[in-house]
């Protein structure tokens, strides 16, 4: 079973997230290297896929060999920050089902506002990786997964980079189910719901917006 929170703390994952953190990292450079986190979180997240055994013959003998059972995993990506994460989980996982799900911030309530909503059928056959790098407040989180769960989920993750300890607090505390996967868990929150000492706002830092 995975933990309700793991933290990844592979050498790999650290340092990569070091560099992301650093303001003075490029776009470009950030971009790539949150696609190279995705890969080893996506390993991690994954552990507890469903597996069954195939009757395959290699050049020395026959075997029954694992492989993966059940429905094709779904994973949602909360936009737009999420899709930095789902591009390197796809590459891992390239016949994944993928969902969005749009929600934005209200900058003066840091409540969650939906705008767009299209996901898998059939989730509630599928493991669902919910993926959003900053789990901040996790207002939103805990938004998306009240929608996922409407929509028929029962077995979720939550796959983010970074979190607040007021986050995994939230989300635990609504979905005490879901387990989160993250490389770090920060300080604190500042007053503009911003994870401090983070790496700013992912989306921008991803797509060069500020
Ligand atoms: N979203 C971000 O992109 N960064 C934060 O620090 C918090 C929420």
């Amino acid at each position: 079973m995975l933990e309700p929170l793991t933290i990844v703390r592979h050498p790999l994952v650290q340092h990569k997230l070091t560099l992301m953190r650093q303001k003075e990292t490029p776009t470009a450079v950030f971009r790539q290297l949150l696609r190279e986190i995705s890969l080893l979180l996506a390993y991690e997240v994954t552990r507890e896929l469903p597996m069954t055994t195939r009757d395959i013959e290699t050049p020395m003998a026959p075997m029954q060999a694992p492989i993966l059972a059940g429905k094709k995993l779904a994973l949602v990506s909360i936009l737009r920050a999420g899709n930095g994460l789902l591009d390197g989980v796809l590459e891992l996982i390239p016949s994944a089902r993928v969902g969005f799900i749009g929600l934005y911030r209200d900058e003066k309530t840091l409540k969650p506002v939906q705008y767009y909503f299209k996901v898998p059928p059939e989730l509630e056959d599928r493991m669902v990786i919910v993926v959003d790098p900053m789990l901040a407040t996790g207002n939103s989180s805990a938004a998306a997964i009240d929608l996922l769960k409407k929509a028929g989920a029962v077995n979720l993750r939550f796959l983010c980079l970074l979190a607040a300890p007021e986050g995994v607090r939230r989300m635990q505390e609504a979905h005490p189910d879901v387990p989160i996967v993250t490389a770090a868990v920060d300080e604190r929150l500042n007053e503009k719901g911003y994870i401090v000492p983070g790496l700013g706002d992912a989306g921008d830092r991803m797509y060069g917006t500020k």
